[in-house]
């Protein structure tokens, strides 16, 4: 059986045994909690459950179960790609508002908030900037305004319309860089030092005052060390303190949660944690790019149970380990994922040799996968005295 059908069988059977279990007096009944949507389930929590959104696949008239899901199960959306630099400012000056403000409408229209995705990061990055400061026609001085009239022209267009911007995504290193010891990396780190981002959050506040401020990054979903010359947690942790520290309006967090079967990853106290320490300092958290991708051996992609099978469990795990941590945790505001179907996922694309995919809770025929269910049944079975509802951010002016 190919890969595709063991994932459909599987997730067939997945589905038939949740509906078999619901106790005959609750099948079928109109407030059987199994038949809510995750949008319903999270909204006892006051949590929004969201995904990035293709907007390719959204208007593509082909798949329309792409499009009514990302609206029936989601109360909130983020863009995958078309609020990004290249695509909002294809040349300098010039805006390309269309299909962002086609997400902006498609939210308004299905009661959802939008997560602004990216103000600032190094890639996707329109190549007259990034050849203009190359080849020296754009001084450091010249790019310090770029950056600020593009803050300034994307957060005054969509003013009132984004509940979360992330301002500043990835601007920290890994381990595994050179060099090792963690530091600011990346295109305007480079170009401009790290004052850039106390910028980015003051110019986003100044053009909406009531959006919230957030920084976005992964691998921060758990402490390891401590110390932050190599973890990276406590570095984000640090540079947030002294951020606000100097008055700059941060108002939260985003760990993306991208996540790997094959990786030890955590366990819920350990992530609990990591977000009650965020918390401390007055902040917002939320999960922003939740994927659990597994490797494709060809075991898997021969539709092998014995390879395919432990997988979906232990992708299903670590989707369910974020979320329970996250609902414990009241300034946790949402849990969104980065795309829903394995149809549109970016793991494929960008994870090829070994291959690695299945990274989301539908599969590329759209049937829910285990992973989905898991998400279901701890929005179902959580509440008090350990998960109550979430407590809003005020804005930090
Ligand atoms: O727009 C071009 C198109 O004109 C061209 O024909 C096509 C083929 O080359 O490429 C298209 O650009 C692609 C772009 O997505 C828009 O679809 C790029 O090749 C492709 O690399 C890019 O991938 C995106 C990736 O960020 C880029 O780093 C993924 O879709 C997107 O899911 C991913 O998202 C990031 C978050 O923004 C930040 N956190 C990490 C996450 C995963 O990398």
């Amino acid at each position: 059986m190919t890969l595709r059908r063991w994932i459909a069988v599987g997730a067939v059977a997945v589905a038939t045994a949740a509906a078999l279990n619901v106790a005959p007096a609750a099948a079928g009944h109109r407030h059987d909690p199994a038949t809510q949507s995750l949008r319903d389930l999270a909204q006892r929590h006051g949590l929004y459950v969201g995904t990035a959104v293709d907007m390719a696949a959204l208007a593509n008239a082909a798949e329309p179960r792409y499009r009514e899901l990302a609206g029936s199960e989601f109360s909130t959306v983020t863009a995958e790609n078309v609020m990004k630099w290249e695509s909002l400012e294809p040349t300098r000056g010039t805006y390309n508002w269309g299909p962002a403000d086609e997400l902006v409408d498609f939210a308004r229209k299905n009661n959802q908030r939008v997560r602004g995705h990216v103000l600032v990061w190094h890639n996707q990055l329109p190549a007259w900037l990034t050849s203009g400061v190359a080849d020296g026609s754009i001084s450091k001085a010249e790019l310090r305004q770029i950056l600020r009239d593009h803050i300034t022209a994307v957060v005054t267009h969509f003013k009132g319309k984004i509940w979360q911007w992330d301002v500043v995504n990835e601007a920290v290193s890994d381990p595994w860089d050179t060099p090792s010891t963690l530091h600011y990396k990346g295109f305007w780190a480079q170009n401009l030092g790290p004052g850039y981002l106390a910028d980015a959050f003051r110019w986003a506040r100044a053009a909406d005052p009531k959006a919230l401020l957030f920084y976005n990054d992964y691998n921060i979903e758990a402490f390891g060390s401590g110390n932050p010359a190599d973890d990276k947690t406590q570095f984000v942790y640090d540079m947030v303190r002294d951020l606000q520290a100097k008055g700059v309006p941060i108002d939260g967090v985003g760990a993306q949660g991208h996540l790997g079967t094959q990786y030890g990853n955590f366990d819920t106290l350990q992530v609990l944690a990591a977000l009650r320490k965020f918390a401390g300092l007055g902040l917002a958290t939320a999960f922003t790019e939740v994927d659990v991708r597994s490797q494709i051996t060809d075991g898997v992609e021969a539709g092998d149970s014995a390879e395919i099978n432990p997988r979906l469990q232990a992708s299903a795990a670590n989707f369910s380990v974020l979320l329970k941590a996250c609902l414990a945790e009241r300034h946790c505001l949402s849990f969104t994922l980065w795309g829903f179907t394995d149809k549109h996922s970016w793991v494929p694309g960008a994870f090829s040799d070994p291959p690695e995919g299945l990274a989301t809770v539908y599969d590329e025929n759209y049937q829910p996968k285990r992973s989905y269910q898991e998400l279901k049944a701890d929005l179902i079975f959580a509440g008090p005295p350990y998960v109550l509802p979430r407590i809003p951010q005020r804005p930090r002016r």
